[in-house]
């Protein structure tokens, strides 16, 4: 005992020795070292308000070049709620926020809609204002990976960070842009003579909930043929593929719904600078591959740089990344969101006769470590695995599936839709694909309980 206390009195010594000489105080705060609290809380804070509300100078784009602000300045309200843009209620005044509830705010005014977006209490829409007047537009990665909880109406609530806004038709926001020029002249590279008309055909065909991130860069318009289980399940479908769900991400490697990109922080750098067309660095060699990425080698997308002085994107990737991997997946309620006695017995099932652990692996529902797999393998066409360089897809995360299945926070119509292009409708669906594809057996009431389990996760 003696010996135990003269060695740690020796070693409390040694560490205040250290400390001092690392100038660190007591408290274990360094301006030296730095602490690792005071960073997660500073990087969680710069990183919210990164995601929430910064256009990474996209305005040069999306006003600059088409003119989106003349198609919002003359939206409605209620033409804007009916498109998918959500509302912050939080971010308005407690008298605003009572006139909407009792039906007295104009939603037929689209002076209504600049003064929402003035209070920066639409969704990922920044807006720009000189003396009252909206000048410029931007986007942020609110205005697809965030939504409200419906609290005062239908699409006004408070803010949800990282749900996929499922009712978002965003294709369709785009094609009323004035001048789609930008876009013409990129796809005109696979589809030589593609007018105007043609790219507003192309967005409108997207519909709520989807947005096509390859469009740019492979020039694919639809999927010629899906197939499920050797079976065709549609023709002509919209290469769109669904906003995923961004919470409960930590401890993936890679991301997107077909993997092989790379991980959230790149995904971050190429959507910042490619998609919303931020004013930042993107890197990319893979890119140079013109018989996958026709467009993105020709116009040089894994190239973009910009000097250091000018990145808007580049010095926020730590902090965006940070954020997005501390949002927490969202807790199913036991008896509320699922039955708990089935979804006991479902967990039996997930990890024995249904062999879903194989690829979900609890609790993290994907592989650690390469967590990807061939469009054989799942027994699905690929078509969306081949426009990545995964040639795959991932193995998605499962937590929170519930919010989708009962249609939380969205519309009724735009409910369920699993898989990348929403290809099953409800989870039952997906399990009696499952059980079809991989000849897994599962009796009526085996199915129900693994959608319970599911619903539980
Ligand atoms: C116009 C809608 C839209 C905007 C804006 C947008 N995203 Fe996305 N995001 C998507 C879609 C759709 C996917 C799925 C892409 C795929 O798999 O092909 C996605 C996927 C992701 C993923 C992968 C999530 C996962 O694990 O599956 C991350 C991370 C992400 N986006 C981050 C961002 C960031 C950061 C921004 C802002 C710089 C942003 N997104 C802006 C639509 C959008
Ligand atoms: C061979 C690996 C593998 C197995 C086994 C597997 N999955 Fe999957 N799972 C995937 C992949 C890959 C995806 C993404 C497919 C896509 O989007 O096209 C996926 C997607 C899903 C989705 C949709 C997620 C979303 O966000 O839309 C659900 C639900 C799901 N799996 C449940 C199950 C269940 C239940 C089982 C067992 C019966 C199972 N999986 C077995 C690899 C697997």
């Amino acid at each position: 005992m003696k010996q135990r206390h003269a060695t740690l009195g020796t070693l409390a010594a040694c560490l205040l020795a250290a400390l001092s000489l690392s100038g660190m105080t007591q408290d274990g705060k360094s301006t030296f070292l730095g602490s690792a609290e005071d960073n997660a809380k500073a990087m969680i804070d710069q990183g919210r308000h990164i995601f929430r509300f910064d256009t990474y100078g996209d305005e040069a784009y999306w006003t600059g070049q088409l003119q989106i602000q003349q198609s919002v300045k003359s939206l409605t309200p209620a033409t804007a709620l009916a498109l998918g843009l959500k509302v912050d209620a939080q971010a308005l005044s407690p008298s605003l926020v009572n006139a909407i509830k009792h039906g007295q705010v104009n939603l037929n005014d689209p002076a209504v809609t600049l003064q929402l977006i003035q209070q920066n209490a639409v969704l990922g829409v920044v807006g720009t204002f000189n003396n009252n007047t909206l000048t410029k537009v931007g986007f942020t990665c609110a205005l697809c990976h965030s939504t409200v909880d419906d609290s005062v109406g239908p699409g006004i609530g408070a803010r949800i960070d990282g749900l996929g806004n499922r009712d978002l038709n965003v294709g369709a926001i785009i094609a009323t842009a004035p001048n789609l020029t930008p876009l013409v002249n990129l796809l005109s590279v696979v589809h030589p003579g593609i007018t105007a008309n043609d790219v507003r055909t192309v967005l409108n065909s997207w519909g709520p909930g989807k947005f096509d991130a390859e469009l740019g860069l492979d020039g694919k318009v639809s999927n010629p043929m899906q197939m499920t289980n050797g079976v065709v399940t549609g023709t002509g479908v919209p290469g769109a593929t669904l906003m995923p769900n961004a919470r409960g991400l930590a401890g993936h490697n890679l991301h997107t719904w077909s993997g092989g990109w790379g991980t959230v922080t790149y995904w971050n750098a190429l959507v910042a600078v490619l998609e919303l067309h931020g004013i930042g660095t993107f890197f990319d060699e893979r890119f140079d591959d013109a018989t996958q990425f026709p467009i993105a080698a020709a116009a040089k997308l894994g190239h973009v740089s910009v000097d250091p002085d000018s990145d808007q994107v580049t010095g926020k990737l730590a902090a965006l990344h940070f954020y997005q991997l501390s949002l927490p997946s969202i807790a199913p309620r036991a008896g509320i969101d699922f039955d708990p006695a089935a979804a006991a017995r479902g967990d039996e099932l997930f990890s024995g006769k249904g062999n879903c652990n194989s690829c979900h692996h609890e609790p993290l529902w994907t592989e650690p470590g390469w967590n990807q797999h061939t469009a054989d393998e799942m027994k699905i066409d690929s078509f969306e695995a081949d426009r990545s360089p995964g040639h795959a897809y991932r193995t998605m995360n499962l937590a929170g599936l519930f919010v989708r299945e009962r249609g939380l926070f969205m519309l009724p119509q735009n409910k369920g839709r699993f898989y990348h292009d929403g290809r099953f409708q409800t989870l039952l669906d997906v399990v009696n694909s499952y059980d079809a594809r991989f000849n897994l057996g599962l009796t009526d009431q085996e199915k129900h309980d693994l959608v319970e389990y599911l619903k539980s996760l």
